[in-house]
């Protein structure tokens, strides 16, 4: 089953417009016997609201469930919540190694109406796809609460149509790992590739695998050289000089040795630990590294550096982060409540950083002795997430998606020409936004 094909038939236009005709036919008939009957339509206008007093009277045991949980996060707010609450119990439950296995196992769920996970750990770019299918509460409330003190950007990505969807948990930004005593801090991407090649064990590796994080490996240097997706109006910018560029860039970097080619394989975790064979002079993966990376012989010799500038641009990251989203079938909606009250807390907020090293949404916590002490770099990953932008918003994301890293892929494995891939990447892009 291909799931990074619309999700329901909402997501194309003819069933789009007779839900339409059907949503408002029910309208008709709920006016007419002015009693709420029938079964109600799909899709977000309808969706139920979360109710942010719930969580003080709730009790039972909520599933939270999503990405392998690599840096300990997850689990590790599950058991201090379970701790500190005394009624209501939370697990973590892992659906996925990457991003993408991850919301295959959740659309196989929500589109199955399964009952199974109270909360979804929502990655920033499902968000429109979620709330597009009336998958998810709406948590407007409980935001609308908290917004005072969250990073503008990770509510963003909580909107859609001017509701929203999850409560942000934690942000993110990409860096850079350095070897001190054999690389330099780089200033520019082409800096980094040149020193990277000078020497055995200078390498550079990163996410270079089929999958979300290429999209983001290549959207920070895209970014950075100038170009873009899409425009402020959506229409697609991806054929450009600047795209060209970075993918004749990137390739020729694994061709003279800049990148070890078994980046081709690698998603986070893979990268993160060929890094820790110390065979490695740079790497790019996110925050949670720093706090695995102490554990390591190499924990003296590393540093960690914002992302470089493209020479002549500017330095450019991609926002990243985890939400909490409740499912719209969960069958302990209190309990989720609690739980998400919890994880937002400013006190949690400051474990996110001080026991995990991920950016936190609260942005006070940046600031904070302690925080600083456990997480040095925290005044520059603050500056790294406010300078990061957005991945392109759109129900029909992953499908984008898949179009970028499908053909940057391409490139870097040599099975296609920059030039085809950049047309084939364009074409794809409008037949994606087209479908919805
Ligand atoms: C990180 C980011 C997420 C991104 C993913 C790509 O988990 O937080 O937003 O999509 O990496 O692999």
């Amino acid at each position: 089953m291909d799931l990074n094909r619309p999700a329901l038939p909402l997501q194309n236009k003819a069933a789009r417009n007779k839900a339409a005709l059907a949503a408002s036919a029910i309208a008709v008939a709920l006016l007419l016997s002015a009693c709420g009957g029938g079964a109600a339509p799909q899709g977000a206008e309808q969706a139920a609201a979360a109710d942010p007093a719930s969580g003080a009277n709730a009790s039972g045991a909520v599933n939270i469930c999503g990405v392998k949980d690599a840096s300990g996060i997850y689990k590790g707010t599950a058991e201090a919540f379970t701790k500190a609450n005394g009624k209501v119990t939370a697990k973590y439950t892992e659906i996925g190694a990457t991003t993408d296995e991850a919301r295959t196992q959740i659309v196989q769920r929500l589109e199955g109406k399964s009952t199974e996970c109270d909360i979804f750990l929502s990655d920033v770019i499902w968000t429109s796809e979620f709330a597009s299918q009336g998958w998810l509460l709406d948590q407007t409330e409980l935001v609308e609460a908290n917004k005072d003190r969250l990073i503008p950007s990770t509510v963003e990505t909580t909107k859609y149509q001017d509701k929203y969807w999850a409560s942000p948990f934690f942000t993110n930004a990409g860096l850079i790992y350095y070897q001190k005593d054999k690389v330099a801090k780089p200033e520019t991407w082409q800096q980094l590739y040149t020193e990277a090649a000078k020497a055995q064990g200078n390498g550079f590796v990163y996410q270079g695998k089929q999958y979300e994080g290429l999209t983001v490996n290549f959207l920070e240097m895209l970014y950075s050289a100038g170009g873009e997706v899409l425009d402020d109006q959506g229409n697609v910018k991806i054929d450009s000089k600047e795209t060209r560029d970075v993918l004749d860039f990137m390739s020729k970097g694994l061709k003279d040795g800049s990148a070890d080619r078994a980046v081709l394989t690698y998603n986070e975790d893979p990268a993160r630990l060929a890094y820790e064979s110390g065979k490695f002079g740079y790497q790019r993966n996110w925050p949670h590294v720093y706090r695995l990376l102490n554990a390591t012989p190499l924990a003296d010799s590393f540093g960690v550096a914002p992302l470089p500038a493209w020479e002549g641009g500017k330095a450019s990251g991609v926002l990243g982060g985890w939400n909490l989203a409740i499912s719209a079938h969960s069958t302990n909606q209190a309990g989720a409540v609690a739980f998400i009250d919890f994880a937002t807390t400013p006190d949690w907020q400051k474990h996110v950083a001080m026991d995990y090293s991920q950016a936190p949404v609260n942005e006070a916590a940046y600031s904070d002795p302690a925080v600083l002490e456990k997480m040095p770099f925290a005044t520059e990953l603050l500056a790294s997430v406010k300078g990061a932008k957005p991945r392109p918003i759109s129900p029909v994301y992953p499908q984008i998606s898949q179009a970028i890293y499908k053909n940057v892929y391409a490139v870097l494995s040599g099975t296609d020409s920059t030039e085809d891939a950049v047309k084939k990447m364009a074409d794809e892009i409008t037949t994606a936004k087209a479908s919805f």
